[in-house]
């Protein structure tokens, strides 16, 4: 930091501000490159201007703000190509989906993507978009290609949105994005193309997940078993958030109605032996997510054959007790995945089972939902956790189950960071 602060002395950004809500955070950002001695150049898009004025980044950065292509040539005597050359960085923050589009396209229809396409400069972006256009498979490709193209990225960080939901897409801090670009700055040119942008899309590329999802089905004889009312929804939803933050999933499946999600590996099984027996085979993982609602009891023995009623009033199942999938594998002494994820389905007490399951069964976080009747999380569409961790007890609003699934993901993210 000590150097990074007489280091920017005579050197310059192109501050290029998209149009977002995150647009303010380029006010501080402009404001932490000029007190390094940094000179700024500001450029909204024509949209930006709505969120932030010109006059207001004209007032830090102390030098004249464009936004159009043609009054830039009109008012001045800088020539797009100059503006986009004066500089020795350009910072594009924030970076909406548009703009990246548009960068990874080549396309310019106003003076930043002109600018953008015309610089001969390293280009830093800080992207920022709701979570769903992040994670669009046409975003995607747009990062990658740039990534490929050798633009740099900082963020997206997980967080609360301003549109309410939560996840990747929030712009990162101007900290941080100052400190990348310092970075620029001051090192080589020859940096190679970023890290950034490939595991900021894919956090968790290069890891393995196993999943479990469904009810399980325990015969009784050939044609009846015991089972229960899980539909599989939320662990599918988990497996594919998993496989879309660029984890290889294999998703160990009970009895459920649901396609397999695009980019898992499906295990389907019916029992809880099978299902401890796939987990197994699916080893070794850094992280595994146990959502299935396991069967406790399967039935001492099956009847190798339809079992009659013949006269009887009464019958008399005799069970016995199923291995605990989880269990076993948050208590582990060797190969225990770094992060291990149990639910708690409880129709009371939630906290207090919920805090017992998170020791007893060795896990890192316990997803505890109300599972009563009323609740209608079984079979239906969304869910409400609460997350338990060593870190304590934190409530997250009612969300679809895919939504809840993302923010799970955000957070098995964070653990994973912090794992030793
Ligand atoms: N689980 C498991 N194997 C079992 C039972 C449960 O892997 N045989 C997992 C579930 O997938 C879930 C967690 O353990 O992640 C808690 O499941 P739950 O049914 O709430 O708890 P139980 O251990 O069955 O406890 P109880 O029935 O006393 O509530």
């Amino acid at each position: 930091m000590g150097s990074r602060k007489a280091g920017l002395s005579g050197r310059r950004v192109l501050l290029v501000v998209g149009a977002g809500v995150a647009a303010y955070k380029a006010l501080e950002l402009a404001r932490l490159f000029r007190r390094r001695g940094a000179g700024v150049r500001g450029v909204l898009t024509p949209a930006a201007t709505q969120f932030v004025t010109p006059l207001s980044l004209a007032a830090l950065t102390g030098e004249e703000v464009f936004s159009e292509l043609f009054s830039l040539t009109r008012e001045s005597r800088i020539g797009h190509i100059e503006l986009s050359r004066e500089a020795d960085l350009v910072v594009v923050a924030p970076a909406t989906a548009d703009l990246l589009a548009k960068m990874a396209n080549g396309l310019c229809d106003d003076l930043a993507s002109t600018l953008l396409l015309a610089t001969d400069k390293r280009i830093l972006v800080a992207p920022a978009m709701n979570l769903r256009m992040w994670a669009h498979p046409a975003t995607r490709r747009n990062v990658e290609r740039l990534a490929r193209d050798g633009v740099s990225f900082v963020g997206p960080d997980a967080g609360a949105m301003a549109c309410g939901e939560w996840g990747l897409g929030r712009m990162a801090e101007p900290s941080a994005i100052f400190e990348a670009a310092a970075k620029l700055l001051e090192g080589d040119t020859t940096l190679p193309p970023p890290e950034g942008a490939m595991s900021a899309a894919r956090p968790l590329a290069g890891r393995r997940a196993i999943v479990t999802a469904g009810p399980t089905h325990e015969p009784i004889d050939p044609v009846r078993v015991i089972a229960n009312r899980s539909s599989g929804r939320q662990g599918y939803a988990i497996a594919a958030a998993l496989a879309q933050a660029g984890a290889e999933v294999t998703l160990v499946s009970g009895p459920t109605a649901l396609e397999s999600p695009a980019g898992v590996g499906i295990v389907r099984v019916e029992t809880a032996r099978q299902m401890q027996a796939a987990v197994e085979a699916a080893l070794p993982a850094d992280i595994f997510v146990g959502a299935a609602a396991v069967a406790d009891w399967r039935p001492a023995a099956e009847a190798g054959h339809k079992m009659k009623r013949g006269g009887a009033k009464e019958a008399t199942l005799t069970l016995v007790v199923n291995p605990d999938i989880l269990a076993g594998i948050g208590t582990r002494k060797k190969g225990r995945p770094k992060v291990v994820v149990g639910f708690a389905a409880e129709t009371e007490k939630l906290l207090e089972h919920g805090r017992r399951k998170l020791v007893a069964k060795g896990c890192n976080l316990i997803l505890a939902n109300d599972v009563g009747a009323a609740s209608g999380v079984f079979g239906g569409a969304r869910n409400r956790v609460r997350a338990i961790s060593a870190d304590g007890v934190e409530e997250w609003p009612e969300a679809t189950k895919d939504e809840v699934a993302m923010r799970l993901v955000a957070r098995i993210v964070e653990l994973l960071e912090r794992a030793p």
